[in-house]
């Protein structure tokens, strides 16, 4: 089975979607020629190492035989992707417990989780494909310390995992000089489509999560095959031409809170990937139906800048029945019936306000679907960005503040 792509309600019809057939071809060709720079993520899925698949999983057992707390440290897209597919995935209560670090700067933050890891049995993994940047190396630096104090310096070395890249940065210098064991981060792949190689790989298999499930659900959205069955192609020349027509927003709604890093994580896919030379459609998220009772307003009446694009769940992982003392309308009914009568309920409402929607039916909370969305996703945003005709790959504006932040913080 696959995730479904539906353009119903896009406003679109299918001789539309054709139009930029060309265009498009091109980049398809583009991406599957592998000449083209940052785009070893194409082929990621069957092309990733055996061996290295193997040793994160033997990682991921050590790790959770070590500890019951788990830090991952990174931002960005070294970051999102992990904890979008365990917010999604992972087993609420299940051991190692999983924290995050290093994705802001925030004392207050921070203080507060050196607090929480007190009394628990850590293991900390630093990512950063740069191996420079300012928050995750204070992040670093705060529980490296934390360890040394903790179990000594040479227990905290076998503590300590790094993924970074294979040859140059700081993180990798130190990673091979203190003996951590280390994973690397492909070079022709960047943070933001890395999810699926150790920087998300690692993390995801410390929380349980069968991973080859989740590469062979990717494998299954490679190659695609017609122009018009391949769902990611229809996808960007759909947004593509709605931001013509004045939908310079893209909502992503769900209806499942477990969904709200994956919805993170595809700001910052679609963000950081168009929104460049003064170009890009704005990706916002929202939660439904927590966000109908404020943004729903916005939506079903407001300035018409946006589309929508619907991560609606077919069979959510967990259901209860509605308590008789509800009252007589509900009482009995299953809650996901009640949550998928607000979905359609919506795109009714939607509907009648003009509100271009694009559907995409997930059938299940699984790994073999996260892996399928994420390269659907990150197919399309590439296709996307050649569309528009920027690079889909650098991100210029990122570098550019990271650069003024370290001199504001030498003149200070
Ligand atoms: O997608 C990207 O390239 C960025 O979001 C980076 O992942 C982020 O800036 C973190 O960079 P690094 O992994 O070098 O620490």
């Amino acid at each position: 089975m696959r995730i479904g792509i539906d353009f119903n309600e896009s406003a679109l019809d299918k001789g539309q979607l054709a139009e930029k057939q060309k265009e498009l071809s091109a980049g398809q060709r583009r991406l599957e020629s592998g000449k083209e720079a940052f785009t070893g993520w194409v082929r990621l899925p069957e092309e990733i190492n055996k061996k290295e698949i193997i040793r994160i999983k033997t990682a991921a057992a050590d790790i959770r035989r070590k500890c019951d707390a788990f830090i991952v440290i990174g931002i960005g897209g070294s970051y999102l992707g992990a904890r979008a597919a365990i917010e999604m995935l992972g087993k609420k209560g299940s051991l190692p417990q999983i924290y995050y670090a290093g994705h802001n700067i925030s004392g207050t933050y921070h203080a507060e989780l050196l607090e929480e890891l007190e009394g628990k049995e850590i293991c900390i993994c630093v990512i950063s494909k740069s191996g420079t940047t300012t928050e995750p190396g204070i992040a670093f630096a705060l529980l490296k310390d934390l360890l040394i104090c903790k179990y000594g310096k040479e227990e905290a070395r076998r503590r300590i995992y790094a993924v970074t890249d294979r040859n140059i940065g700081v993180l990798r210098e130190e990673a091979d000089r203190e003996g951590y064991e280390s994973f690397v981060v492909p070079e022709d792949i960047g943070g933001r489509y890395s999810v699926l190689t150790a920087v998300g790989l690692l993390p995801i298999s410390v929380a349980g999560i069968d991973i080859d499930e989740m590469l062979s659900g990717a494998k299954k959205m490679m190659k695609p095959q017609l122009f018009l069955e391949d769902d990611a192609a229809m996808y960007a020349v759909a947004r593509s031409r709605l931001f013509s027509s004045g939908k310079v927003i893209e909502v992503f709604e769900s209806y499942e809170p477990r969904l709200f890093y994956f919805c993170e994580w595809l700001k910052q896919l679609f963000g950081e990937s168009e929104g460049k030379q003064g170009k890009g459609i704005f990706p916002a998220a929202l939660q439904f139906s927590t966000d109908l009772h404020s943004m729903g307003q916005f939506l079903q009446d407001g300035h018409q800048i946006f589309f929508e694009t619907i991560l609606n769940v077919e069979e959510p992982p967990e259901d209860l029945t509605v308590p008789e003392s509800a009252g007589e309308h509900l009482a009995g009914l299953s809650m996901n019936r009640v949550n998928r009568a607000a979905v359609y309920g919506v795109m009714a409402a939607h509907r009648k306000a003009g509100v271009p929607m694009i559907k995409i039916d997930i059938p299940a909370l699984t790994p073999y679907y996260f892996g399928q969305l994420v390269y659907f996703f990150e197919r399309a945003c590439a296709l996307s960005g050649y569309l528009s005709g920027v690079n889909p790959f650098d991100q210029p504006g990122v570098e550019e503040y990271k650069a003024e932040m370290r001199k504001v913080l030498k003149d200070s």
